[in-house]
């Protein structure tokens, strides 16, 4: 199993990180374009792989996509991250860009790939992806969803003191301050709704804390963050890698699901080894539905911004 990580950055090499430390990837190839940048970072962790106990390969490059060929799994974290104040939205024109010329060039060498996007504005930047090379729409993944969730259920254990272990709860829409759709009303723990340990305000704080966690976390590190976005890319190329059918809310595109089409945007799927094995309908209650279209207007009013 081959895993490409196009963006030696913080997160592009956190999510290396956290692939090999799992110890399920026989390789993983760090791309940058910066000259001698990945190969530093890549051999930095194979400097922790007698500490760590991994067997991962992890080789770094300087934009030289002929040494990705052949991957299963092609992530990319290219582009320019976000600076205190600054939207994901706002990244569009740089990143764009670049997102379309990186998945070229990694499906030169990896036809068969599947490919999953973090650069920001995510959901635009996976609809881009899509238009842009045209693959079946299992094959391409936006991650925002996972990490998102992740962010909600840290705010939930931390407003019902409960150990993380015990908490549910997922996030779906889009990937942005406003367009996150914190399903609360299905959050549970253990198995127990946790409207049942909060109350309404409370509730809504966590839902408020939740939606702006990556600016919570670009304020106080001046940029955006990478231990949790690293982390939720791994288990998604885990769950792949490994064929474990598991749920993720992650960006798909949608037809029709949900009353939506012709844009990507954070619904639960199943992943599995051909990607999104498929997209998990749930029932929502009409103040989700409601948020979640208003999320996907949010969503394809960023994608009239792009050249296609
Ligand atoms: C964040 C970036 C990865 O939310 O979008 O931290």
């Amino acid at each position: 199993m081959k895993i490409t990580v196009v963006g030696a950055g913080a997160v592009g090499a956190s999510c290396a990180e956290y692939i090999a430390i799992k110890n399920f990837a026989s390789e993983v190839t760090l791309l940058d374009i910066k000259e001698g940048f990945a190969e530093g970072k890549a051999m930095d962790l194979m400097q922790t792989a007698s500490l760590n106990g991994f067997d991962t390969k992890i080789t770094g490059v300087t934009n030289n996509y002929s040494k990705t060929a052949h991957s299963d799994i092609c992530v990319i974290t290219s582009g320019i991250p976000r600076k205190p104040g600054m939207t994901r939205e706002e990244l569009i024109g740089i990143n764009a860009g670049i997102v379309k010329t990186v998945s070229k060039s990694l499906l030169e060498h990896s036809p068969n790939t599947i490919i999953i996007v973090v650069s920001n504005p995510m959901d635009t930047m996976t609809y881009l992806v899509h238009k842009t090379t045209g693959l079946p729409k299992n094959r391409i993944i936006g991650m925002g969803g996972a990490l998102d969730s992740a962010r909600f259920k840290y705010r939930l254990a931390e407003a019902t003191q409960a150990p993380i272990s015990d908490i549910d709860g997922m996030v779906i829409g889009g990937h942005s301050d406003k367009g996150m759709v914190p399903l609360t009303a299905h959050a549970t723990r253990n198995s127990i709704k946790v409207s049942e340990f909060l109350s309404e305000e409370r509730l809504n704080q966590v839902k408020e804390d939740t939606k702006v966690g990556g600016a919570t976390l670009t304020k106080l590190l001046g940029t955006s963050a990478w231990y949790a976005p690293g982390a939720a890319v791994s288990g998604l190329v885990q769950a792949i890698a490994c064929d474990q059918q598991k749920m993720f809310p992650c960006s798909a595109l949608l037809e029709g699901e949900y009353g939506l089409s012709d844009l990507a945007i954070g619904v639960p799927v199943i992943l599995g080894k051909n990607g999104i094995e498929r997209i998990v309908t749930i029932q929502l209650s009409d103040a989700e539905k409601a948020h979640l279209h208003e999320s996907a207007e949010g969503v394809k009013k960023t994608n009239g911004l792009l050249e296609l």
